[in-house]
Order: C-alpha cells, then sequence, then structure tokens
C-alpha cells in the first residue's frame, strides 16, 4: 500500500472561482462610472508553476471557460496546445531566444515584449504567414520586467514596422502591479501611467491580477478590450493580508486540499519530549499522533507549535519539528484519533491555505507550488 498522504485538486471550485472573477467585473460594470461601458472585459486564468502546484492539465479542465491562459514557459504553452486549448495562451514574460520564435509562429502564442533585446530578436525573424500576438509590458513601479512608460512610442514605431512585414499581429500593453494587496494609492499611480499610453494601442489592455482584480475591479473595465490576469484567488487563497473569506462580497473556495492519516499513537508522560532537537516537552500525560506527511510532502518545516490541523474534524495543532516524512500533532484531546485517522492540513475539512500560510511564515502561493511531485493527486 502507498504511503496514505493524499492531495486532492477540485476542478469544479477552480470553475466556481473563475465565475467570482467574472461576477466581481461585471458587478464593477454595473455600479462604477468611471468605466467604458463598451470594454470587452476578458478573464486570462495564470497557470504558471504548474497551475500553481494544481498540475497544469488539470486547470485545462478547471479553468475551461477561461478567455486565455497565462504562463511562463513555452514549454506549458505547447503542453496546452496538444491537449487541446484553442483560445490564446499569453507568455506573461516573453520568450527568451530568437529560437523560441518559431514557436510562437507554430503554436500561436501571444507573448509579452519588455526588453528591446526581444524586438531585436523579431526583426530578425522570417515571415511564415503566422503573425505573433504581443502585449507590450510596461514598468509602472515594480521595476522588474518592462520598458518605461516613455518608450511607449518608440517601441510602438518599431512594432509596427514588425506588423506590416507580417512578424507581429495585434499589438497590446500590459503591466504588473507592485501593490495592488495595499492601499489605492499605489494602485492608482501606477494605473495612471498605463493609462495614459494604452489608446496609442489598437490590442489589448492587461493590468489586474488578482488583488487588483477583486479590490479594483473597475481597473478591469478600461480601455476597448481588457484582459485580466487573476492567479492566486482562482486556487481560493487570499492575495491580501486577510483571508478571502473575510472580504466582503467574494465566495472563492479552495481548490487544493492536503490530507494523511495517522501511522501511529504516542502516550506521552509529563516530561517526554518530541521530534528533531527535540523542540516540544510534554507539560502533562498527553496523547500523539505521528500522521505520514512531511516537509518532503511540501508541508512547511517552518511550522511552529500550534500551525492548526484537522483530526477527525477536530481542530488540533501541530507540536514537535516537522520532519521529512511525519508530522507530530496533539490529540489529547481527541479520543476517535487512532491509526488511520484523517488528517486535514489544509483546504476543504481543514484549515485554508492562508491559515497555514500565516502560520508558517509563508504566502499561500508558496504553500501550493511547493506541494511535492510524490504526493499522491486526485482530481476531482
Ligand atoms: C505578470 C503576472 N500577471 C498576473 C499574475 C497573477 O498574480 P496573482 O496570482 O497575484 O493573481 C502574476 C503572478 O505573479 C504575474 O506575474
Amino acid at each position: 500500500m502507498p504511503r496514505p498522504i493524499l492531495a486532492t485538486i477540485s476542478t469544479s471550485a477552480m470553475a466556481h472561482n473563475l465565475s467570482q472573477v467574472k461576477a466581481r467585473i461585471e458587478f464593477a460594470r454595473k455600479v462604477h462610472s468611471s468605466i467604458n461601458q463598451q470594454c470587452l472585459s476578458k478573464i486570462v486564468a495564470v497557470i504558471k508553476a504548474n497551475a500553481y502546484g494544481h498540475g497544469t492539465l488539470n486547470a485545462l479542465i478547471g479553468f475551461k471557460a477561461a478567455d486565455a491562459l497565462g504562463m511562463i514557459d513555452l514549454v506549458d504553452g505547447i503542453l496546452c496546445r496538444d491537449n487541446g486549448w484553442t483560445k490564446p495562451i499569453i507568455l506573461l514574460e516573453g520568450f527568451f531566444d530568437s529560437q523560441d520564435i518559431e514557436i510562437l509562429q507554430h503554436y500561436q502564442l501571444t507573448t509579452a515584449i519588455h526588453h528591446q533585446a526581444q524586438i531585436a530578436y523579431l526583426n530578425e525573424a522570417k515571415n511564415v504567414g503566422k503573425p505573433i500576438d504581443v502585449l507590450v509590458k510596461f514598468n509602472t513601479g515594480m521595476n522588474r520586467l518592462g520598458f518605461h512608460i516613455d518608450q511607449a512610442k518608440d517601441v510602438l514605431v518599431q512594432l509596427n514596422e514588425l506588423k506590416a512585414k507580417g512578424i507581429v499581429g495585434r499589438i497590446g500593453a500590459m503591466s504588473h502591479f507592485a501593490n495592488a494587496d495595499l492601499e489605492s494609492i499605489y494602485v492608482n499611480d501606477a494605473a495612471q501611467k498605463i493609462l495614459a499610453i494604452a489608446p496609442q494601442f489598437d490590442g489589448q489592455l492587461s493590468i489586474c491580477n488578482s488583488a487588483a482584480s477583486i479590490r479594483y475591479p473597475y481597473l478591469a473595465l478600461q480601455h476597448h478590450e481588457n484582459w485580466v490576469r487573476p492567479g492566486i484567488c482562482l486556487y481560493g487563497s487570499s492575495p491580501f493580508d486577510i483571508e478571502l473569506s473575510q472580504y466582503p462580497s467574494v465566495d472563492f473556495r479552495p481548490t487544493m486540499t492536503l490530507e494523511a492519516k495517522v501511522i501511529a499513537i504516542q502516550q506521552l508522560k509529563a516530561g517526554d519530549k518530541v521530534g528533531y532537537g527535540s523542540l516540544f516537552t510534554a507539560d502533562q500525560p498527553m496523547k500523539m499522533a505521528v500522521v505520514a506527511c512531511g516537509y518532503a510532502d511540501g508541508y512547511p518545516r517552518s511550522a511552529p507549535q500550534n500551525t492548526p490541523v484537522m483530526v477527525d474534524g477536530v481542530a488540533a495543532s501541530i507540536i514537535g519539528r516537522v520532519s521529512m516524512d511525519m508530522i507530530t500533532v496533539d490529540v489529547t484531546h481527541i479520543p476517535s484519533a487512532q491509526v488511520n485517522s484523517r488528517v486535514v492540513f489544509w483546504g476543504d475539512g481543514g484549515p485554508t491555505i492562508d491559515e497555514v500560510a500565516k502560520a508558517t511564515g509563508r504566502i499561500g502561493y508558496e504553500i501550493m507550488c511547493n506541494l511535492a511531485k510524490r504526493v499522491p493527486i486526485k482530481v476531482v
């Protein structure tokens, strides 16, 4: 029998979360005056990093209603095309080499253009009758990737020449907020920069991640065609300091559940110590469960005492240090706890991924992405 550990990926929760983003934007269409009522609003489901740990092919099922997919790796774009995805695919960092251009043309992948080097590569490309759609990435304050706003005209001239040669197709604009999870002053400043140059682009405008789509949905309705790029909220985790469940008017559901079984019960005496480094000392007789999950499964080793878990449907907490293959849990108050009891570490029937992230000094993104390959996955 394999180790009793399982991650469940819910494609129906993914689909539900996608519909929540749509609802949020359509709500903004009704209530905000500062929007373009004609704006065509589309959703790019961001599935980079193996769909935030959920599996690229599972994301194809969960997000089949999305208008496009956003990712980093060319290989993932090919995988999605080979598995029947016919809608747009956007490479959020663009391409890395002149040899990639043939692949963009063949698989009809839309690419971000964030650097002059990429334009130089496009200038060397052959016209094979399949123009590549591009999103010019602008730096609005993140200072990571993108052209300066002042370069918009010059970049457009170059890309329009490439369009005339049949190398480039639609030319849109994009930017990525550094602080969409914070106060509006930061977002407004960045948004104003890109909105000022957006009318020069006849292609799409793409600026909103999860935080901006939820907090500033009116930004998803600027320009004649707007592509929002939510990631984390589609997987039911919060882009904010607060949990999504505390955020008004949204209903996002967990898409990943990690559970394992109890493989041993220990009765501790007062003074007994637990695990590597003997971090925990029992101050009274205790019942402790040893569970088949560890940091090699992706559970954060940084989990302190009191990190929440659920045993047989009852809230409990971790004691001692998380080891490679095992976690120890205080089950003194759970009489039913025994070998084979179900322990949920996060997700449906357990703490939220954000609660675990908070307790362990991580963010939900890291916890999901770190789910280890060795954990068997059930897709529902
Ligand atoms: C360019 C870009 N767009 C959108 C996203 C999605 O962001 P989030 O997961 O915060 O919604 C990311 C993720 O980091 C990104 O890099």
